[in-house]
């Protein structure tokens, strides 16, 4: 088994082999005069880990690049994290489904795909082929453990990331809780006032995404003017658009952690491990 990685998913490729005691297909990408991506794998064995996460256009076109130039042999497609599955529906007239897009796209060739921590589950299901999601909530609870804090209170920004919050929590035997937040617009959210209850201590908020980081820096001036102690961030995948980091610190955030399905400064944990063990499942 060879693993081969798009260009922003070596550091976890690397990992991943690791973990699998298998080797690295060395993947040179370039482009093209025009700007068309170029891209040649070096000696790969029968079956073949493809990893690389749906970060942009480039990206797609890498991996259905690296998917075809690796189809002599079975391909297990790993991608860390899934872009476009926030669109998992048409919500007006006219608007793709372009989660399904992405998943119909990246079936082709590969026997059988692995994510992490998708959007919705459902989205799985516009694969053609086998496909699951890992949960990195035990991760991410291991982490919470390392920083120390004393009994923080792990908070969900919305119902919808309440069950990973739970699930977090139950790692360290911490409490939980989720807030109520309403999207204005793709930056803006507003988020209620949480009632009762103890916020005097440490809270570390935890989400499937960080993307513009209006979630996360509204909850944390909500929480600081609420009396709040620390406010800490971790989320599985840190895309931090734009200004996100600095709207985040100018929030009062104290630690921000994502993990390396998004390969950045902020990814302190890895998704590695969960990734081999389901691998080799
Ligand atoms: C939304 O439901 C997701 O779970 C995240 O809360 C959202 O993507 C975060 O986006 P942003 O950082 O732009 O507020």
């Amino acid at each position: 088994m060879k693993i081969a990685c798009t260009g922003r998913s070596r550091a976890l490729g690397a990992r991943i082999a690791e973990h699998l005691g298998a080797g690295l297909a060395e993947t040179r990408i370039s482009r093209f005069p025009d700007g068309e991506i170029y891209l040649q794998t070096g000696p790969l064995d029968e079956t073949t880990v493809v990893v690389g996460s749906l970060l942009s256009s480039d990206s797609l076109v890498e991996l259905l690049l690296l998917i075809d130039a690796c189809h002599r042999s079975e391909i297990l497609l790993v991608v860390p994290y899934l872009g476009y599955a926030r669109q998992d529906r048409e919500f007006k007239p006219g608007e793709p489904v372009s989660a399904r897009a992405m998943a119909r796209a990246l079936s082709s060739g590969v026997s059988r795909v692995i994510t992490v921590n998708i959007h919705k589950e459902a989205v799985l299901s516009h694969f053609t082929v086998p496909a699951s999601q890992l949960n990195l909530a035990p991760e991410v609870g291991d982490f919470i453990a390392g920083l120390g804090l004393s009994s923080p209170l792990i908070l969900a920004p919305d119902r919808g990331a309440a069950p990973f919050a739970a699930a977090v929590a139950s790692r360290g035997g911490w409490e939980c809780d989720h807030l109520e937040k309403t999207r204005l617009s793709g930056e803006e959210v507003r988020i209620e006032p949480r009632k009762g209850g103890d916020w005097t201590g440490d809270v570390v908020i935890v989400d499937d995404i960080i993307s513009t980081g209006g979630t996360i820096a509204t909850a944390a001036r909500m929480l600081h003017a609420q009396g709040a102690k620390g406010v800490h961030a971790v989320c599985v995948h840190g895309l931090f658009a734009g200004n996100a980091l600095s709207l985040l610190r100018s929030a009062g955030i104290d630690q921000i952690a994502a993990s390396d399905t998004i390969e950045g400064p902020e990814s302190r944990y890895s998704a590695a491990g969960a990734i081999a063990r389901a691998l080799i499942r």
